[in-house]
């Protein structure tokens, strides 16, 4: 989107990113949980929070309770908003990294173009962007239905609900696939800390 104020500079400091880096002894960094509602991306998330927690390590979720009901919440789902709640929360995911910390940020994200955005956003600026697509079959989705949502949809009480009267584009270059219906909670976890670790993250 464009840049509708004029006369806007950005004011360098005398502190940087790799002066914060060094403070807390770790760069930030985005993982980026895209998945159906209901796939698991929140609860792999704060699974991976708690580890990363317990090894000395800043991490900050970034999910629906933080976000759609605070700074986006002028935001529904059509796809407007939806682009608008995935470039906001992309923004606010770069300033945390640039202070240093690594989040984790779970939203459905189900459409392309959104998440590219973000990714672009990031590794322009020389940050690291991990996208994880939490990937189980609508079907068992719709069987979990955590918030009765699904049953809503089908009963056409909720429109363009993700996967029912609306798309899901899945990622086609994900850095980690997880299926969530076939692993178990800790061996997602394990297997994002491997991945981590492999890109420098984690040590
Ligand atoms: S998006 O598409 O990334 O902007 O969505 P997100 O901010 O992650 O919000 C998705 C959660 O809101 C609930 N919800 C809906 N999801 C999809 N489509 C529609 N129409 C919709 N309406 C409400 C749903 O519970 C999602 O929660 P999660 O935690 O993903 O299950």
């Amino acid at each position: 989107t464009e840049q509708k104020a004029t006369n806007v500079h950005w004011h360098e400091g005398e502190v940087t990113r790799a002066d914060r880096g060094k403070l807390l002894g770790q760069q930030g960094a985005t993982i980026w949980f895209t998945g159906l509602s209901g796939s698991g991306k929140s609860t792999v998330a704060v699974a991976l929070e708690k580890v990363l927690h317990a090894q000395g390590r800043l991490a900050y979720r970034l999910d629906g309770d933080n976000v759609r009901m605070g700074i986006n919440k002028n935001l529904g789902f059509s796809a407007e908003d939806r682009a608008e709640n995935i470039r906001r929360i992309g923004e606010v995911a770069k300033l945390f990294v640039d202070a240093g910390v690594i989040v984790l940020s779970s939203f459905v994200s189900p459409y392309r173009a959104d998440r590219d955005l973000v990714r672009k956003l990031h590794e322009e600026s020389g940050m690291a962007f991990i996208e994880v697509y939490v990937d189980v079959p609508l079907e068992e989705a719709e069987k979990r239905d955590p918030k009765g949502l699904y049953k809503k949809a089908r009963a056409g009480q909720i429109k363009n609900f993700t996967g029912i009267d609306d798309p899901y584009e899945a990622p086609a270059q994900p850095e980690i696939v997880l299926p969530s219906h076939e692993m178990s909670l800790e061996a997602e976890v394990e297997a994002l800390l491997k991945l981590l670790a492999e890109r420098g993250i984690v040590a």
